[in-house]
């Protein structure tokens, strides 16, 4: 079953396409690269997807359904959530609260409630913080879930964005560079983390990388992007053996 269909989206900033006649499909439970140099048009890509841009041309469908003119706010209720190249996160806020934050929308529940208390949210203010450790669990984070983000050394702040996404119960996950900026170290637990929630949801992501090897080595599927265009598309193994490819990452 295709999850995400996109279809000869285009977009122009003044005379340059940042994104030009670019297709992709996704089937659900996919792993999936989207690889480039900066300034491909990767982050542009992801920023059509959740109707940050609107695209000049293209159709994009989730799930069947044509998301393509929709803001972002629908866009995530629609199920695709997101993180960013640099980490967008409540700093002076809890690990488990950043997380209730994302949780919010599917409880119904303001944060105004939450500060207040008022006894019939209390039910709820439970099931969230029951559903925000199991999530916690999941990245490892549980034993922090009272550090300020600010305090959580980097890869862990990394870690607690992703955990944020996946608590709006996306349909497709969007990963923009989750490794910039990591150690070997962080960068490995990483990449396990990612193969785990995939297992442990069954998720769909999409994940923006430049560095070939660390992609190749987690996702079935790539798409290398070069000055806005599609260069290569298909099983890892395929792209990797294509001679432009080879060309101009391997070479
Ligand atoms: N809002 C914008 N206005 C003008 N140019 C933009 C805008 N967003 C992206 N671009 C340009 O589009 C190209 C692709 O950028 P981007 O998608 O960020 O690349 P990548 O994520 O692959 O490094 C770059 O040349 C960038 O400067
Ligand atoms: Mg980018």
């Amino acid at each position: 079953m295709t999850l995400l269909d996109v279809n000869k989206l285009s977009i122009s900033f003044g005379g340059l396409r940042a994104v030009d006649d670019f297709n992709l499909q996704i089937e659900k439970g996919e792993l999936y690269g989207l690889i480039g140099p900066n300034g491909a048009g990767k982050t542009t890509v992801f920023n059509l997807l959740t109707g940050v841009y609107k695209p000049n041309e293209g159709i994009i469908k989730l799930d069947g359904e044509d998301i393509t003119r929709k803001n972002t706010v629908q866009i995530n209720q629609a199920g695709i959530a997101r993180t960013f190249q640099n980490i967008r996160l409540f700093k002076q806020m809890s690990v488990i609260d950043n997380v209730k934050v994302g949780l919010s929308e599917r409880f119904k529940y303001s944060a105004i409630e939450g500060i207040l208390h008022v006894g019939k949210y209390r039910k709820v203010e439970k099931e969230m913080n029951e559903e925000a450790m199991k999530l916690l669990k999941v990245f490892d984070l549980d034993g922090e879930k009272d550090t300020l983000a600010s305090n959580l050394p980097y890869g862990k702040q990394r870690k607690l964005e992703i955990a944020r996404a996946m608590a709006t119960d996306p349909k497709l996950l969007l990963l923009d560079e989750p490794a910039a900026g990591m150690n070997p170290n962080e960068t490995k637990e990483l990449m396990d983390t990612i193969s785990l929630v995939r297992k442990e949801f069954g998720m769909t992501i999409l994940l923006i990388e430049h560095d070939m090897k660390l992609v190749s080595g987690i996702c079935e599927k790539l798409t290398v992007l070069n000055f806005g265009r599609v260069l290569c598309q298909g099983e890892t193994k395929e792209v990797l053996a294509n001679p432009e490819v080879i060309k101009a990452y391997l070479g």
